[in-house]
């Protein structure tokens, strides 16, 4: 363990070598922004003043030239070589509601939802503590870094945890996950992810996915219509898919208590010709404009959560930026 002290603050942390210097201030409780865990965002970046580090990964796209020349390193992407002391802006709001810790997991069984979006079911070793529209990252044999995936359960401690995974042709990741045998092992470190459900909020709840972005989704609709106080009338759900194949979600829904009463769900099809029938309640285009066209109105007085592909969380953002919605009521997850 090495010892890596903040600078201008009495806390320091313990960092295993194989850990990183983002999770390992997580799992003691530090404030240390954040947001994709896998080095594509930039938030966690921070500037080594003594010590020595490693990187896990050169080419991460979250860290520049000027920003590597300037000492700075990514704290999901770096590991102890040595004590170290370090300049970061802690806050409190980054600090984790449960600790992520590291488990072994053993993958139980998988189910197809579409052609190309299966759920699989993990058995850990510990008990995992997590809310409602969380993440953990999975570690692979083989394949270099973690890749992060969204609890599908609402909330809870449970050894058992469900991912629901869109295969990426090519991809390193998804495609071993694709192609494992029940059985196999992998580790599993979480929970992380500031998008989870603000249980207290007074507001009617909007919940967007586009593809991959499924999972958090349906988590945060199981956590909320499983409060015994809900201080929301209704949930709306948006769901955008790319063709009518891919559209999927709603029965997931159906299956829960109060849906019927509070919830709506609309799905969108992006690249649906003319000519194509599509079923009832499914419209047309991104999911950005179904999201002003059916709450343009009444988008500031909602609690807002997103999830999927950057270029869809980039829209959202632009539209919920245009309505003034006040961001604290606004909590999302790019997948990069
Ligand atoms: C917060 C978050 C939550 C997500 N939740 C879901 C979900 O619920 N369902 C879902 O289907 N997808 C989700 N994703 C996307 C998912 O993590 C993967 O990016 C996607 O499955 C593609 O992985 P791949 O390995 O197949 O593709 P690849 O193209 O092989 O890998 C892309 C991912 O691996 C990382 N990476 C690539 N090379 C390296 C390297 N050398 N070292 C370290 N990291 C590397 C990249 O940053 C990127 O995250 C989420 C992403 C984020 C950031
Ligand atoms: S959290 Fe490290 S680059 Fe996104």
């Amino acid at each position: 363990m090495f010892q890596i002290q903040i600078d201008g603050s009495s806390k320091q942390f313990s960092c295993a070598p194989d850990d990183t210097i983002l999770r390992a201030a997580l799992r003691a409780g530090i404030g240390f922004p954040y947001e994709c865990n896998v080095g594509s965002c930039g938030n966690c970046k921070f500037e080594l003043l003594e010590g020595e580090l490693q990187n896990t990964w050169e080419q991460a796209p979250g860290l520049s030239e000027k920003d590597r020349s300037k000492n700075r390193w990514l704290g999901c992407q770096s590991q102890p070589c040595a004590n170290a002391r370090i300049k970061m802006r802690e806050m409190e709001h980054y600090a984790p509601i449960h600790p992520p810790l590291k488990t072994q997991a053993q993958l139980l069984s998988k189910r197809e939802i579409t052609h190309d979006l299966h759920e699989f079911t993990f058995e850990c070793d510990q008990a995992m503590t997590f809310a409602s529209g969380q993440y953990a990252l999975i570690h692979f044999a083989g394949v270099p870094g973690p890749r992060a995936y969204s609890m599908s359960q609402g909330g809870s401690s449970s050894k058992r945890v469900d991912f629901q995974v869109r295969l990426i042709p090519g991809g390193v990741g998804t495609e071993k996950l694709f192609t494992m045998p029940v059985g196999e092992q992998v580790e599993i470190d979480g929970p992380y992810g500031m998008a989870y459900l603000r249980q207290d909020a007074p507001r009617d709840i909007l919940l967007v996915g586009g593809g991959s972005g499924l999972a958090p989704m349906i988590s945060l609709a199981r956590g909320a219509l499983a409060l015994a106080e809900p201080k929301f009338k209704n949930i709306h759900f948006i769901y955008g898919a790319r063709e009518a194949r891919d559209v999927c979600g709603l029965d997931m829904l159906e299956e829960l208590p109060q849906w019927k009463t509070m919830g709506h769900y609309t799905a969108v099809v992006s690249n649906a010709s003319e000519q194509e029938t599509l079923s009832k309640g499914t419209e047309r285009g991104y999911v950005h404009e179904a999201v002003a066209r059916l709450h343009a109105d009444e988008l500031a007085q909602m609690e807002i959560y997103f999830a999927g592909p950057a270029l869809m969380a980039q829209a959202m953002i632009k539209l919920l930026v245009d309505q003034k919605v006040p961001m604290n009521q606004v909590h999302f997850d790019q997948f990069y």
